[in-house]
């Protein structure tokens, strides 16, 4: 099956290889597994941060105005575990109902700054009946890091993730 999935492309990491297509097919069965929803978001976030650009990633879900910290993976916590609506790129997105890719963050005067090596950010939200429940947030610490591939296979992501949030 090497090569001929949906978005084909193949990362030289630390350890081996990361290729998104085997990513998305772990991803999918553990978020369809029946498991309790904190240990699938923790799963998830820990899966994702094994593509070599992505240093931490988290996953907030919308709770009243607020966006609340479910799960992350990265080497250091957030102080921003909450973040009110509007405020930062997370906000944004939920207004924006959309993806947002930041490639120079220093360059976003919405950026709510987290991490001192953080260079580019994406913030993908998870729709459900028409507004965003919940949303994946990813920081890297390479200029321009998220391609066209790491947007389509993350909004995949989200589509899954829509059916337990
Ligand atoms: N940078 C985000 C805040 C969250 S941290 O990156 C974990 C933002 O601008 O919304």
């Amino acid at each position: 099956m090497k090569g001929v999935g949906k978005f084909g492309e193949v990362l030289a990491a630390e350890k081996g290889k990361v290729s998104y297509d085997e990513l998305a097919v772990r991803l999918e069965k553990i978020i369809r597994s029946g498991s309790r929803r904190k240990a699938i978001m923790e799963f998830v976030c820990r899966e994702l941060r094994k593509v070599p650009h992505y240093s931490w990633v988290g996953i907030y879900a919308v709770e009243g105005t607020d966006l609340v910290l479910e799960a992350w993976s990265g080497p250091s916590a957030t102080q921003h575990t909450r973040i009110p609506s509007g405020e930062g790129i997370c906000g944004a997105a939920v207004e924006e109902k959309s993806t947002i890719v930041v490639p120079d963050v220093s360059k976003d005067p919405r950026y709510l700054p987290c991490f001192l090596n953080t260079q580019s950010e994406i913030v993908v939200p998870v729709m459900k009946d028409g507004s965003a429940v919940a949303e994946i947030d990813i920081d890297s610490e390479r200029l321009d890091a998220f391609s066209p591939t790491d947007r389509a296979f993350l909004e995949s992501v989200s589509e899954e993730l829509a059916s337990i949030v």
